[in-house]
């Protein structure tokens, strides 16, 4: 705010802050305006945000109430509406997807995904979704969805852009998401948008494993692009969080519809969540470097029958990853030779460095059995053994490598 406390920017503040600095000095500058930190009359301000915590603002008159009503986005009106904490946050994740109107949060990546596909259809309407999706994503189309009268349709998350041949006069909504869970296949995100938007059909892009760092899906041309804010982000496993931006036109419609489902979140995960962001393209580079070595490792291992990871040119999509990307990830599959489900606990209950637990894209590693083939309807998934997936953290790559090392061993001795 400004001096007199009204809302706007202080001069040479710009309104709208764009990254037009490399993304590791957006990390360190991004949220920081002027107004945010307290920086008035020279004093230089302070360096964070600060956690503003509110639900009612108090108002000195009611011409200054009516007026609140009717002001930006980042303007003091109702704790709903937000704090700076969170305008900072909103700001430093829109920065990421260039060419977005805007970046709305939410209270956790499930919350931003059935928000922005609420935006966008309603009953009668038809929407598209890849096999390979988010197991809640599909859950929320399949079932909720389906109760509004919402007809959802898996597609090969390999078509391409043969996606126009499934779309229907009623088709709403393109769901992409790139690589998929749990097996990692990557799409051909920009023809496939391109074809949707041919069509006046509506993108939404599932982007948490790029982060919007790694792939930048409104520049790829979807008109919606969400990501976990809980996983590389957040970055600590201690929150939980959503973001979705998206292009104009589009985001008038997720801000209708995620303020008329009472969505928001509180300053203290904003705050969380923007010290995060801080080290975002660091840990990630690091997550993702430690993933290839050890991705490499387990590759040559006589009970790895392959790795699932856009990295390899064995990975459905390695081409359009090289195309498309920036880089990797520290999250990818392991398919074994041997093993199935029922040998799980010789693998994994001896884990030292590993953790046992869902999410990914903490500092700390991750890993757990997965099931990929009992998710498809449209496209198979066969294995001969047991799958997982990894999250890798920060630590020593070699430490990791030596707990999966006797993990193998372990599962070798039973199978
Ligand atoms: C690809 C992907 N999208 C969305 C989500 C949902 O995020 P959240 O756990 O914050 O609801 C997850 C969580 O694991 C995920 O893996």
């Amino acid at each position: 705010m400004q001096r007199d406390g009204k809302p706007g920017s202080l001069p040479g503040t710009p309104a709208h802050s764009r990254p037009d600095v490399s993304a590791d000095t957006w990390a360190v500058t991004a949220g920081r305006r002027a107004e945010w930190t307290q920086n008035r009359e020279g004093t230089g301000g302070i360096v964070n945000p600060p956690v503003w915590r509110a639900s009612t603002i108090l108002y000195p008159s009611i011409a200054d109430m009516d007026a609140a009503g009717r002001a930006a986005d980042d303007t003091l009106f109702y704790g709903r509406k937000g704090t700076p904490t969170a305008w900072a946050l909103r700001d430093a994740l829109n920065g990421l997807e260039p060419g977005s109107a805007g970046t709305l949060l939410f209270p956790s990546g499930v919350a931003a995904l059935a928000v922005a596909i609420l935006s966008a259809v309603g009953p009668g309407d038809h929407l598209l979704i890849p096999d390979s999706a988010y197991d809640p994503t599909t859950s929320f189309c399949f079932g909720f969805l389906k109760r509004m009268g919402v007809v959802a349709e898996a597609y090969d998350p390999l078509i391409g852009a043969g996606i126009a041949g499934l779309f229907r006069p009623e088709t709403r909504l393109l769901i992409l998401e790139s690589p998929g869970s749990l097996t990692f296949e990557v799409q051909d995100v920009p023809a496939m948008a391109a074809a949707a938007r041919a069509a006046g059909i509506a993108t939404l892009l599932d982007n948490s494993w790029a982060a919007s760092l790694l792939f930048k899906g409104i520049a790829a041309g979807c008109d919606m692009v969400m990501q976990a804010v809980t996983k590389y982000v957040g970055g600590h496993s201690d929150l939980l969080m959503g973001s979705v931006s998206a292009v104009p036109g589009h985001f008038e419609k997720l801000r209708a519809t995620a303020a008329q489902l009472g969505q928001c979140v509180s300053a203290d995960d904003a705050a969380l969540a923007l010290r995060g962001f801080r080290t975002l393209p660091l840990r990630m580079e690091r997550s993702g470097r430690s993933a290839l070595e050890i991705a490499h490792w387990l590759k040559g291992h006589r009970l790895v029958h392959r790795v699932l990871h856009p990295a390899f040119e064995d990975c459905p999509g390695h081409a359009l990853w090289k195309r498309d990307f920036s880089g990797a990830a520290g999250l990818f599959g392991v398919v074994l030779d041997r093993g199935s489900r029922a040998d799980a606990p010789a693998f994994f209950d001896g884990l030292s460095h590993f953790g046992m637990g869902f999410s990914w894209g903490g500092y700390e590693s991750l890993a757990i059995p997965t099931s990929p083939e009992r998710l498809r309807t449209v496209s198979r998934f066969e294995a001969p053994g047991m799958t997982l997936r990894l999250s890798i953290g920060l630590e020593d790559p070699a430490d990791l490598i030596a707990d999966l090392s006797a993990a193998l061993d372990r599962l070798e001795t039973l199978t």
